[in-house]
């Protein structure tokens, strides 16, 4: 159904991409939906009251825009084994594991492969866990590393890199995955490949876990929404696993595993810290905005990321019911996140820093302070409190800038 979508719009798509708006001054009229606002029209007065809204907001979500998860997912616990251990890591710094998660051999589930890496000398560590575009071996040069033989994105000249017969991607996602720096702070880092999970192209859902859990109904989860719950299950893992207390994981993302960190967070309360690293539309960035990629453009480039009635928000955003300052706020009162780059127009910073600041509403309720600002910050400047910001200067990536920010952050609020 999907697929028939994306082909009859696929002419059109040339005149979309035209229309895209970079001019304050053109951002339409809006009036965004109120957080403290029950859907009732009764006012939020209590944390109590807003456990209630928070679940009446996280429904809304789910039906209306990255698809609620099939039951038989929510009940679902993977099994796991230790596949590789490494002692001396790091120069004897860390210890290095793979981990298989793993689905019963007769559900004809994915095999996913997580890499976790934690300080040396035992002791649950604080961690971050979060995935990465191309292959766990593309994170650190070390030959250890067992090379993916998953699907892999193409490049940009439309080559496939980072199978078994390609050596030479190991390593080549270092600069996003400062690790050394990781250790050295005291954190673990735990990732995974989000390809295990669900290859990011629209098949119609006949891999990944979709085929596990069956074609996802209208409301239903789309990859987003599967790459979330893989980080969930990568969550129930490290409750096992001595070398991370997995009650301070700080779930972390880039843009659209951005979006996906920021649904893992607001679904899931286990998650200690929440990440969000430019990500933009169905991210961090208010959709009524329209600045940037529009959540038209996301659902024709992208049909297999949202559910199926996401789309019909396309051309009446007044008529979603959420917006995305509410998905900052169902963080709260956990500490959240968000970084934008100046270079990266596409994401919108001003709507995620919007976003941040509105949704800081939701802190305030437990006496904490959000993100207070009344104006954006300048540029390589962090700031807030239980909700942190940044805008870094440069394009659309993860630095080491940005790292810093998101390890004093951390350091702040889990060590
Ligand atoms: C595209 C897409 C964005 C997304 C980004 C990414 O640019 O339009 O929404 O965040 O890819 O994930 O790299």
């Amino acid at each position: 159904m999907k697929k028939v979508f994306v082909l009859l719009l696929a002419p059109l798509q040339i005149a979309v991409a035209s229309e895209a708006n970079y001019d304050e001054a053109k951002v339409p009229d809006y009036v965004l939906p109120e957080i403290m606002t029950f859907e009732s029209g009764e006012q939020v007065e209590s944390i109590d009251d807003w456990k209630q809204r928070r679940s009446e907001l996280l429904a809304l979500f789910s039906a209306h825009v990255y698809g609620e998860v099939p039951k038989l997912a929510e009940e679902t616990r993977l099994q796991s084994r230790v596949t590789r251990e490494v002692a001396g890591f790091l120069d004897g710094k860390a210890v290095l594991k793979e981990v298989d998660l793993t689905f019963p051999e007769e559900s004809g589930g994915p095999a996913i492969q997580m890499l976790v890496i934690s300080p040396s000398g035992g002791g649950g560590a604080p961690a971050f866990l979060g995935y990465n575009f191309r292959g766990n071996h593309t994170i650190h040069s070390d030959p250890r590393i067992t090379l993916s033989e998953a699907w892999m994105r193409p490049d940009k000249e439309g080559r496939v890199v980072g199978n078994r017969s390609m050596e030479k991607s190991r390593g080549t996602s270092a600069n996003r995955w400062p690790v050394e720096k990781i250790i050295d702070r005291g954190f673990a880092l735990v990732v995974m490949y989000y390809g295990d999970i669900d290859p990011d192209f629209d098949d119609g859902f006949e891999n990944g876990v979709h085929r596990v859990f069956g074609q996802p109904e209208e409301a239903q989860w789309g990859s987003i929404g599967a790459w979330a719950w893989g980080l969930r299950r990568a969550l129930d893992y490290l409750e096992e696993e001595d070398g991370v207390d997995a009650a301070r994981v700080a779930v972390f993302g880039h843009s659209r595993l951005g979006k996906t960190s920021l649904w893992a967070g607001a679904q899931d309360e286990r998650f200690a810290l929440v990440i969000s690293n430019n990500s933009g539309c169905g991210g961090a960035a208010l959709s009524r905005r329209a600045f940037g990629e529009t959540v038209k453009r996301i659902n024709t480039n992208f049909p297999h990321w949202f559910n199926d009635r996401f789309p019909s928000y396309d051309d009446d955003l007044d008529a979603l019911p959420v917006d995305q300052h509410q998905l900052i706020a169902l963080m709260a009162p956990r500490p959240v996140y968000v970084a934008s780059a100046t270079e990266d127009e596409w994401a919108d910073p001003r709507g995620e820093f919007l976003a941040a600041k509105l949704g800081s509403e939701a802190w305030a309720l437990y006496g904490k302070r959000g993100l207070e600002a009344g104006k954006m910050p300048p540029p390589n400047q962090s700031i807030g409190d239980s909700v942190g910001y940044h805008l870094r200067e440069g394009k659309h990536d993860v630095t080491d800038f940005d790292w810093e920010c998101y390890l004093d952050f951390a350091e702040r609020h889990l060590q």
